[in-house]
């Protein structure tokens, strides 16, 4: 059976016809409209019904990921930090439009079902994924289930607080890991290394030249290996790998995958999480190591974690 999945994220919404083995078969993408739920639920409706013009939409199931709290009925947002959502009931809005099936999820359950089932995590059991995005997303894979928690809302590990009396989240509470390991974050600590001179020298000249830093500029400045960006982007990797060590005192996966825009620096955000990781490790030198690797699936895990996702739903609720 072939299902839809889409993925609301941040700048775009992407959609895809998936197959059982997780291929693509069709594919769509628009820009995220700007601020207003409404826009966001048309874009989204307009994009099913584009995916499943060729299939009866009634036999499709379409699992939508989103970047929330969702409940364990998977069918309400209780909140999103990012998004003007508090109790939204997302799925009977799109089914009522829609006429099938559709099932939400988290954005970052979603890629890391993908990651498990068709790429990094797919020969180990337990498997954790964050996504470092605009947010921090999290998912838990544990004895080949993927963790929802009793009230669905579980594996948030962005909110996991790594500050007490932190920087403010979008939670409503402080210090969470979001705010000292997303890309946001990475854009403040390369504003501050700006700020500083010295090895900041590069991107206060960028910062310059642009007007101001983006995702785009630093990335490309990390791919340079300019030293102000990669210092930046070690501390990212410090919280993040010290993050990891908690997670594996309360999970003890046989391994970490790190997806979302941010990943595609590879090598020089994993070396410091590992550096990071051991270092904070309970019981260090005498538990077993993971390995950290970056996701396979890249831009497409969302699609295909969403429709897998919606998949095993309609196969459970049959
Ligand atoms: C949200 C999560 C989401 C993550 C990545 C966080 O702020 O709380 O639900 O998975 O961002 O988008
Ligand atoms: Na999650
Ligand atoms: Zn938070």
């Amino acid at each position: 059976m072939h299902a839809i999945g889409i993925d609301i994220g941040g700048t775009k919404i992407a959609g895809a016809v998936v197959d059982e083995a997780g291929a693509i078969v069709r594919h769509e993408r628009v820009p995220t409209p700007a601020g207003d739920a409404t826009l966001l639920e048309d874009a989204v409706v307009e994009m099913i019904q584009n995916l499943s013009a060729d299939i009866d939409a009634r036999e499709v199931a379409v699992g939508v990921a989103a970047a929330g709290f969702i409940d364990a009925a998977q069918s309400t947002v209780y909140y999103a930090p990012n998004i003007d959502w508090r109790n939204e009931p997302f799925r009977a809005k799109l089914e009522a439009r829609v006429g099938g099936t559709v099932v939400v999820d988290n954005d970052a359950n979603a890629a890391g079902w993908a990651e498990f089932r068709f790429g990094a995590g797919r020969l180990v059991s337990d498997m954790v994924m964050l996504t470092i995005g605009t947010g921090v997303g999290g998912a838990i894979v544990t004895g080949d289930r993927l963790f929802r928690g009793g009230f669905g809302a579980g594996a948030e590990l962005g909110h996991l607080r790594v500050v007490p009396g932190g920087l403010p989240c979008g939670c409503g509470q402080r210090g969470c890991l979001e705010m000292y390991g997303s890309g946001r974050a990475l854009l403040r600590l390369s504003n501050e290394i700006a700020d500083a001179g010295g090895i900041g020298l590069q991107l206060a000249r960028a910062r310059d030249a642009n007007g101001a830093l983006d995702g785009r500029i630093v990335g490309a400045m990390i791919e340079s290996e300019d030293p102000g960006a990669i210092a930046a982007l070690r501390q990212l990797g410090h919280w993040l790998g010290e993050a990891a060590a908690s997670l594996s005192a309360v999970l003890d996966p046989q391994r970490f995958v790190f997806g979302g825009g941010v990943a595609a620096s590879g090598e020089l955000l994993l070396g410091p999480i590992r550096e990071a990781y051991l270092e904070h490790l309970p019981a260090r030198g005498y538990h077993p190591e993971p390995d950290f690797v970056i996701a396979e699936l890249v831009n497409d895990a969302g699609v295909v974690g969403a429709a897998d996702l919606a998949r095993v739903w309609v196969a459970e609720h049959a």
